[in-house]
């Protein structure tokens, strides 16, 4: 009864998942073992669907076992402020993601590198005004705020609006009057050149999916007709966005691109004149996401594994990620991907080698965990943090359902958690970052 019920809504709404993806999570890892736990994978999981045939190891109540909130932070998607009811929801709920302002500096700084090297070749009409334009992912994502302004601070371009740096798309900007942004400027040689936005937009499709790539396709297409040679950089909150304009326009036309995420595409693409990414360290949080489950499933120490090194000799040092105890919050810590460097990153789905070691099964049980991504189609979770997910499950000896949403509604996720007592404990990534309660509310039945 049980299964029918979870067959029946995978197949239905997987049907719509899979159809709207070229590039879902499914397609990714192909070695795998676990890709015959992947519901999200198969579509058709009525023969392979072992976690949900047995009940959980556990007979903790839902509401008491481990919850792990990754990539989209519960918090108020209009003030950033955080989610504290449901990060504390239980004593072993805890966050995962990455240093965002850290992140968004970084990138911002990469970009103006970018600019002061190549500043003799820059100005592609040579008007002296050094123009780039901005594709936004999600304007109530902590992380995509980040790093708009990241990008305006660097330039010069920021405004301040209630304390902090306007992060609001500008539209277009042709003539540098927009209000959300100003004209910054630079000196480099002693030649001063006015920098702008020229035009910044949310890339979010029709059907409600932000972070939209193929809306950034089309945004460039539209953007270059209007300001033609005006543009000398693109800029984007991420790499699945980024590349898809560059593959559209910037390639060909040799316009330096800069994306965030440093998925494996994009790093190949340095090679062929992509200006550069960013690492969020994905190999660290997806290990963190797994460990702080695994330790609590365990009853240990939640530092056993991460900067306390475990008997297997699994230990993370403090230059990868931070924890902030009164956030109950992980986070990784960036490294900017370049030309200079972009051949130690050419493959972000490997696993982090200080954190690789196999747990012994005797001393820790293979474990149910239900997790969710919010967009099986976003670039950055299939392509990079899935596959990661997939290679730590099983040196942590869990066995992980994995559940693609439609990037659109809570609901086409909440549904396929029927039955949240089949499972140890649960893994959660938001479609929007508001919305905690309505996973809260079914553990809580
Ligand atoms: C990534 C984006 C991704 C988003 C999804 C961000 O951290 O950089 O690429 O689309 O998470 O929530």
């Amino acid at each position: 009864m049980k299964k029918r019920f979870l067959s029946m809504t995978m197949a239905a709404v997987l049907g719509i998942s899979l159809a709207a993806c070229g590039g879902s999570p499914s397609e990714a890892p192909a070695d795998n073992t676990n890709a015959a736990k992947d519901s999200s994978a198969t579509g058709t999981e009525a023969a392979q669907e072992p976690a949900a045939d047995a009940a959980a190891s556990s007979d903790s109540a839902n509401k008491d076992k481990p919850l792990c909130w990754f990539n989209r932070q519960p918090s108020n998607s209009s003030t950033g402020e955080l989610d504290m009811t449901a990060l504390s929801f239980n004593e072993d709920t805890y966050y995962v993601g990455f240093d965002a302002n850290q992140g968004a500096e970084l990138q911002g700084t990469m970009i103006m590198d970018y600019i002061t090297e190549n500043i003799d070749k820059i100005d592609r009409n040579g008007d002296g005004v050094i123009g780039y334009v901005l594709a936004i992912g999600d304007i109530g994502h902590n992380d995509s705020i980040a790093r708009t302004r990241g990008v305006r601070k660097a330039m010069g371009t920021g405004v301040e609006k209630d304390g902090d740096i306007n992060s609001d798309p500008v539209g277009t900007n042709s003539d540098g009057s927009a209000i959300a942004v100003q004209d910054g400027e630079i000196e480099v040689n002693g030649k001063k050149y006015v920098v702008r936005e020229l035009a910044s937009q949310e890339m979010k499709n029709s059907a409600g999916a932000t972070w939209d790539a193929a809306t950034a396709g089309n945004a460039i297409g539209t953007w270059s007709s209007s300001f033609g040679e005006e543009i000398d950089i693109v800029a984007s909150n991420n790499d699945g966005m980024g590349m898809s304009m560059f593959n559209a326009w910037s390639k060909d036309n040799g316009v330096p691109t800069f994306g965030y995420d440093a998925n494996s595409d994009a790093v190949a693409a340095i090679a062929e004149g992509y200006g550069g990414t960013i690492s969020q360290h994905a190999d660290v949080q997806a290990y963190l996401t797994l460990r702080v489950i695994r330790n609590a499933l365990d009853g240990v120490d939640i530092d056993t594994g991460i900067g306390t090194a475990d008997e297997a000799g699994n230990v993370l040092t403090p230059d990868v990620y931070t924890y902030k105890a009164d956030e109950r919050s992980y986070y990784a810590l960036n490294v900017a991907v370049t030309s200079a460097n972009y051949q130690d990153f050419t493959d972000s789905t490997k696993v982090y080698e200080p954190v690789s070691k196999q747990l012994d099964q005797g001393s820790h049980a293979t474990k149910k965990v239900w997790l969710n991504i919010y967009n099986a189609s976003d670039n950055f979770l299939s392509s990079t943090y899935q596959p990661l997910l997939q290679n730590y499950d099983d040196l942590l000896n869990l066995e992980v359902d994995y559940i693609g949403g439609d990037g659109q509604t809570e609901s086409n996720i909440t549904n396929r958690l029927g039955n949240p007592g089949q499972y140890d404990a649960f893994a959660i990534n938001m479609v929007k970052t508001d919305n905690a309660a309505s996973y809260t509310a079914l553990l809580n039945q």
